[in-house]
């Protein structure tokens, strides 16, 4: 972004108050009311984080410490015995909200069901004893490969009642990707279906985990159990593979959850950064189930008549965090959404909107940038009147889609939290509470309480007044990751050595640049990294780069992002071929599905330039923030004196 554009957002003038009569109800209802918990969380952060672990939560055993912080390890609520199952269900059912939905879930083709909380439990506990039949014990891994149906919360939900963490891996990866995740985390089952409704097709879910064993090339996987959903054939191997329903059937619903320690893992999720492959994402129990249940009650401001929708998928962290844990630990009523907007039908979020009248609804900007392009009349023609509050996540917004997203879709009375977070942080780090914190356009505005962010710079001082730089966070907080599977010591250098620690105080490098402005808004611009965020969905350039690689035309390939109206980034990969190689228009073709076969749509370059060579240092480095220019298109800036070739750079700039 250049400094005049920056500049110019930061300049944004147009501010807008919590409506009074939403102030009134909410559950942090003024801007007093906001800074008094930053102040007592500030205090003494043990003390407000207990005093809501105590009020909010249902506890088996009390724990002995609250935080226990030898950086960069933490341990909150140590000795304390829970389960995030019990808190989610179990303790719901002594209550009127017994018989509340829990679960509405539309599919695709347009079938739906909805789950009491009773029948949720039901379900979940006779799944755990599924698990538990096919020996899958306390600690043991669950993969899970889900379309978007009841049966992927029940599993999840499941998994955490008997202390198998799960590790969801999202529908829309293929079966390579898959099989990379199922071998880190040495999963002992995997949980899938037939197959998936996506954009009016089905995604053949089981094929690819067939493809994804195949040659027992994960050898820890002894079972899989399959949902049928789309009723096409699979092949079922006898003795490794069971329908979810044959086994449901017989099972007890009896099964009591499992008291877990605080700090015992509640699942792993993989996710990209800049080195290497996707790393996996390790919660722990109390911490994530404490700060996922404040986060929803306080930005989403939960109240008992909410019908609350959340359009992720929960083969991400938005859709574990705030379609299932978060939501169902408030006793809400969570909607789940099998499909996307299609062209048979791109108006069905507000179909759903207005079938079930959702009152808070949280979705991506990249979609929301989609629904400006297909017009007004399609929310326009249902009645979206139901909805009070509105989320965004994943991205910047643009200030135009904010505002399109406030007219339109909001009716111009509606809140909107911009909610910056991430995989690690577990759940939401910087937004508005919707009842207390004036919004402006495009500003994810403050941190939670008890979130102490801040910009520095590399050496890790705070940058002065709106200078930007890197966002970081000063103290640790119940949500966040313990580590890496596996891999304590990439957690160490890549989120807390990053900023060199100084006099003992550690820093957790998010990855992300921003900047401050007169009000001490957060402006969040994107990655510093070479991670791309595309249409919502992060990739590590090095991921694709090696999926480029892997096949046997391709010598050399550098991918950077480059902006895009739609997508916020779309992939632009540079390549350079093997000796008799030459490019073509069907090589392009072919190393754009090779990279979706190797990782998933999700990571289709949208672009592939062909080089005679890469713009490298004289120590063998490749110059990305010259071929990011060259991308965008951009005048080529900055020091170029130490490029090893500069003819590289014009006859890339020829190209171009
Ligand atoms: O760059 C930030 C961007 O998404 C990254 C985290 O991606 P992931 O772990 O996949 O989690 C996405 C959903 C929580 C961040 O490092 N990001 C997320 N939310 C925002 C955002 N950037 C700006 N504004 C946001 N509200």
């Amino acid at each position: 972004m250049s400094e005049a554009t920056i500049e110019s957002i930061l300049q944004e003038k147009r501010s807008f108050q919590p409506p009074a009569d939403f102030a009134k109800a909410a559950h942090v209802p003024s801007f007093e009311a906001y800074q008094q918990l930053c102040e007592e969380a500030k205090a003494d952060p043990a003390a407000f984080w207990a005093k809501l672990a105590e009020q909010e939560l249902d506890w088996f055993q009390p724990w002995d410490t609250v935080l226990d912080w030898q950086p960069p390890a933490a341990r909150w609520f140590d000795g304390g015995k829970i389960n995030i199952s019990y808190n989610c269900l179990d303790r719901h059912l002594t209550t009127w909200r017994r018989n509340k939905a829990a679960l509405i879930w539309e599919g695709e083709p347009g079938d739906s069901r909805t789950l009491t909380y009773a029948q949720l439990h039901r379900e979940v506990c006779q799944f755990a004893n599924v698990l538990k039949q096919l020996g899958v014990q306390k600690g043991d891994r669950v993969g899970i490969y889900m379309p978007m149906i009841p049966e992927a919360a029940i599993a999840m939900l499941a998994c955490a009642r008997i202390g198998a963490p799960h590790s969801v891996v999202f529908g829309g990866f293929s079966a390579e990707a898959l099989r990379d995740r199922l071998v880190d985390a040495d999963a002992k089952l995997v949980v899938t279906a037939d197959g998936g409704w996506r954009k009016d097709a089905i995604v053949p879910l089981k094929d690819q985990v067939d493809k994804a064993l195949a040659n027992d090339a994960v050898p820890s996987v002894q079972n899989v159990l399959v949902v049928r959903r789309t009723e096409q054939k699979v092949t079922m191997e006898p003795g490794r593979d069971h329908w979810w329903h044959d086994l449901q059937q017989g099972a007890s619903a009896d099964c009591p959850a499992e008291p877990m320690d605080s700090e015992d893992m509640l699942f792993v999720l993989y996710t990209s950064g800049s080195t290497g492959k996707p790393k996996g994402v390790v919660h722990t129990t109390a911490g994530y189930n404490l700060y996922t249940h404040m986060t929803t009650k306080w930005i989403f401001d939960l109240q008992d008549t909410d019908v609350y929708w959340c359009t992720a998928d929960v083969g991400w962290i938005t859709g574990h965090s705030y379609i299932v844990y978060g939501p169902l630990s408030n006793g809400a009523t969570t909607v789940m959404y099998e499909g996307a907007p299609r062209p048979s039908n791109p108006g069905c979020f507000w179909d759903v909107i207005e079938k079930y009248g959702v009152t808070v609804f949280y979705t991506a900007p990249t979609a929301i940038r989609a629904f400006i392009k297909q017009g007004e009349h399609l929310p326009n023609a249902r009645n979206l009147t139901s909805l009070r509050l509105l989320g965004t996540v994943g991205e910047p917004i643009n200030p135009e889609a904010w505002m399109w997203y406030h007219r339109v879709i909001g009716g111009g009375r509606c809140p909107i939290v911009d909610t910056w977070w991430q995989t690690e942080t577990g759940g939401i780090m910087i937004t508005a509470l919707p009842g207390a914190i004036a919004t402006k356009p495009g500003s994810a505005t403050l941190p939670f309480p008890g979130i102490l962010a801040d910009i520095v710079n590399l050496e890790g001082n705070p940058v002065e007044g709106s200078q930007g730089g890197y966002l970081v966070v000063r103290h640790p907080w119940p949500g966040m990751m313990r580590t890496v599977y596996g891999d304590p010591e990439r957690f160490r250098r890549t989120y807390w050595e990053h900023i060199a620690p100084k006099d003992g105080q550690y820093l957790y490098f998010a990855g992300d640049g921003a900047h401050r402005d007169d009000d001490g808004y957060f402006w969040v611009m994107g990655r510093v990294d070479d991670v791309i965020n595309v249409a919502g969905h992060r990739l590590g350039t090095m991921e694709i780069e090696s999926a480029l690689v892997s096949h046997p035309a391709v010598a050399e390939a550098a991918v950077v992002g480059k902006p895009d109206e739609l997508k916020g980034s779309d992939i632009v990969a540079f390549v350079t071929l093997e000796g008799t190689q030459t490019p073509s228009e069907a090589l392009t073709k072919e190393l754009k599905q090779h990279v979706v076969q190797e990782i998933g749509a999700i990571a289709r370059p949208g672009e592939i330039r062909f080089t005679d060579a890469l713009p490298k240092t004289r120590s063998g480095k490749i110059m990305r923030r010259l071929l990011r220019s060259l991308a965008s298109g951009e005048e080529v800036s900055g020091d170029t004196s130490t490029l090893e070739d500069r003819g590289v750079l014009d006859k890339l700039r020829e190209g171009a």
